[in-house]
């Protein structure tokens, strides 16, 4: 147990210096910090000091029973291991191999001491075992777990957390914490844990030789804590400044390599090699003093082996004097002492590491817990389920309607009250940042109400699960998305359709000629978020994918802004006959798209500036509309 804990000690120890936990936070820090001085900060706080409570909530997602379990058989293991040590020295010390006992005595305690020892042998290394399939089960379910909650809950986070938070930290708790909590939080906590039972046992060992040594015991234990307590803190916060420092470093070189024709074209190699050195010197201030604070331990470390060695080896000697202890301390026992002395200056230097290993790894479950503590949306069913045909009419009414972002922004829609009838075509209309967009968002609740309420076919919608309501309306939105994957998959996902219900629709979206020339026609590749497409093609695509909902109410948010006029039109047709029977919102740039809408909703600054007919409002030679019209040249 004792070996294999110092091999656990130096190669913890190794990894430390190489870099391995430094290197880690230093990539988790530059990718989150990004020269950028938000991240900077979000950073520094949670790289701060770890609540316990990080600690119960591994141990949680790895089953408190398990963990109970896993954390009996080091025990079991721990005991075994200083049994073991007690046997031998019990054998040594048997005074029937040095009086002259007969062959067969001394043949007879032989094999008990060697059936003993086998025996022990045996239970540790089936402790052990037990152990590792125990651990790496706990492992496992305790990632698995945190990543479950964590993808769960970043799915079902409100939209306002991804305005707030840059993707590449969201992404960052994917890959990095996550790698972390797989491969580096279980086991170091497994070291710690391993290194408290050696030091344990080896101090209960010491304490059966000589219990003189209970009083050096506790002012070295002071000692040892008063050391490591000192060099995790002043040790994390170097490595939080080299890792900083290293972050320009990266910036500076990726930079360099995508400007680099640039650079040579102006010649200006040497002035980006100098400032490449200014950053890596930079780094090394920070470094040095990283590595000179291990040095620092290091030494202290071995003075305060070194004391205890000499003070064991004294109270031996002292205990020589005292006649109780003297007739209790055989050589054998002396000889233990002083080999678990030896032993607990590794375990004590291993400790000082580990504990630094697990405070620098427990950081990612601490980010991983953030993220999976975050305001969620609303439910995603609720007890009021909506009826099957519903909406059947396609009514939507706005109600003293006013919605916002984040609660400490202002309203983007501002007492709305509207009623759209059935079957009705809206268009809208409105200057950039009038709130069009918002609005649909507020219909699919991506944005919640401040006030009022707004009622499809007289159901408050607020009331209904996000689910019940979401697949109720189709979205054409602003940016068109698609799936790496084939057409199929894009237009389709959960295989609903037939293959000529497929082309029927992409026939209507003027797609059918582009996809058929397709080596694969339906199974060929759109290619990552569909970058083998245009713009254009990619908003036909999606158009295709409403066509084959075709739910009772579309919104449409400039969904041909991409397209060619004459493909525009031929769509805006589609679209009227396909749906002539259900509710549109057509959210319009080209004002020639939706000329022919029942009515058109003008917004100014989130509220309803006009709302009539085309007709009368072109009328008016004083609404905004027929202003509008007149600039894209539709009226005279
Ligand atoms: N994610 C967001 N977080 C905070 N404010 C936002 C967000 N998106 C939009 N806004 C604000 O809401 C207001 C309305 O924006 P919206 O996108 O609805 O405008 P729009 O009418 O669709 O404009 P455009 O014609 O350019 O698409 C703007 O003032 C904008 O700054
Ligand atoms: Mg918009």
């Amino acid at each position: 147990m004792l070996r294999r804990l110092e091999s656990t000690t130096v190669s913890v120890k190794e990894g430390r210096e190489a870099g391995e936990s430094p290197s880690r936070q230093a990539s988790q820090e530059f990718d989150d910090d990004e020269d950028d001085d938000v991240y900077d900060e979000q950073e520094e706080v949670e790289t701060g000091k770890v609540a316990w409570n990080v600690y119960l909530t591994y141990f949680k997602s790895m089953g408190l029973r398990n963990a109970f379990l896993g954390l009996l058989l080091i025990l079991v293991s721990g005991g075994f291991s200083l049994a073991y040590s007690i046997w031998l020295s019990l054998w040594t010390g048997d005074e029937v191999f040095v009086n002259n006992s007969t062959e067969s005595v001394k043949q007879a305690a032989m094999e008990k001491y060697l059936g003993g020892m086998s025996a022990l042998g045996v239970g540790d290394i089936s402790a052990v075992l037990c152990f590792t399939l125990a651990a790496a089960y706990c492992f496992c379910e305790a990632s698995s777990n945190l990543h479950r909650t964590l993808l769960s809950n970043i799915l079902r986070a409100k939209s306002s957390f991804f305005d707030v938070k840059p993707l590449g930290m969201i992404l960052n708790r994917f890959s990095k914490d996550i790698d972390v909590v797989d491969t580096g939080v279980g086991w170091s906590v497994v070291y710690l844990a391993w290194t408290i039972i050696a030091l344990l046992t080896s101090i209960g060992g010491i304490l059966y030789a000589t219990p003189f040594f209970v009083i050096a015991i506790i002012p070295i234990s002071a000692l040892y804590l008063y050391i490591q307590r000192f060099y995790i803190c002043t040790a994390r916060q170097l490595r939080r400044l080299s890792s900083k420092a290293s972050s320009p470093i990266y910036a500076h070189f990726s930079e360099t390599l995508h400007g680099c024709q640039t650079i040579r074209a102006y010649k200006h190699q040497e002035r980006f090699i100098e400032d490449n050195r200014d950053k890596i010197e930079k780094f090394n201030v920070y470094r040095y003093f990283d590595d000179s604070s291990d040095n620092w331990l290091d030494v202290r470390m071995t003075a305060t082996g070194g004391l205890l060695v000499f003070l064991a080896a004294t109270f031996c000697v002292v205990s020589t004097q005292i006649p109780y202890l003297k007739s209790h301390l055989t050589s054998s026992l002396v000889g233990l002492a002083l080999t678990l002395v030896f032993d607990i200056t590794n375990v004590l230097n291993g400790m000082v590491w580990t504990i630094s290993n697990v405070e620098t790894n427990i950081v990612s479950v601490e980010r991983i817990k953030e993220y999976s503590e975050i305001e969620r949306e609303a439910d995603w069913t609720t007890d009021n389920k909506p009826s099957r045909q519903w909406p059947s009419s396609g009514v939507i009414e706005f109600s003293k309607y006013a919605t916002r972002y984040r609660p400490e922004l202002d309203l983007v829609i501002k007492d709305f009250n509207l009623e759209i009838h059935s079957k009705e075509k809206i268009g809208i209309v409105g200057r950039t940042g009038a709130g069009k967009s918002s609005l649909t968002l507020a219909l699919f609740r991506m944005i919640e109400s401040a006030k009022g309420c707004i009622k499809i076919d007289g159901v408050d919608i607020s009331t209904l699960g996000l689910h019940d309501l979401r697949c109720r309306l189709t979205i054409l939105p602003q940016d068109p998305v698609l799936f790496s994957g084939s057409f199929r998959d894009n237009l389709d996902p959960f295989s609903s359709y037939t293959d000529s219900q497929l082309w029927e629709v992409l026939s209507q979206c003027q797609l059918k000629e582009y996809v058929s020339n397709q080596p694969g026609q339906l199974t060929a590749e759109c290619g990552e978020g569909g970058k083998n497409l245009s713009v254009g093609q990619r908003q036909l695509i999606c158009l295709a994918r409403a066509l084959l909902r075709k739910t009772k109410i579309l919104i449409m948010d400039e969904a041909t802004a991409a397209v060619d006029l004459k493909t525009d039109d031929v769509i805006q047709k589609t679209i009227r006959s396909e749906f002539a029977d259900c509710t549109i919102l057509t959210i319009a740039h080209r004002l020639n798209t939706i000329m022919d809408c029942d009515r058109i909703l003008v917004m100014s600054k989130g509220t309803i500036a006009e709302f009539d007919s085309p007709k009368s409002l072109l009328d008016n030679k004083e609404s905004i509309f027929y202003g509008m019209a007149k600039d894209a040249g539709l009226v005279e």
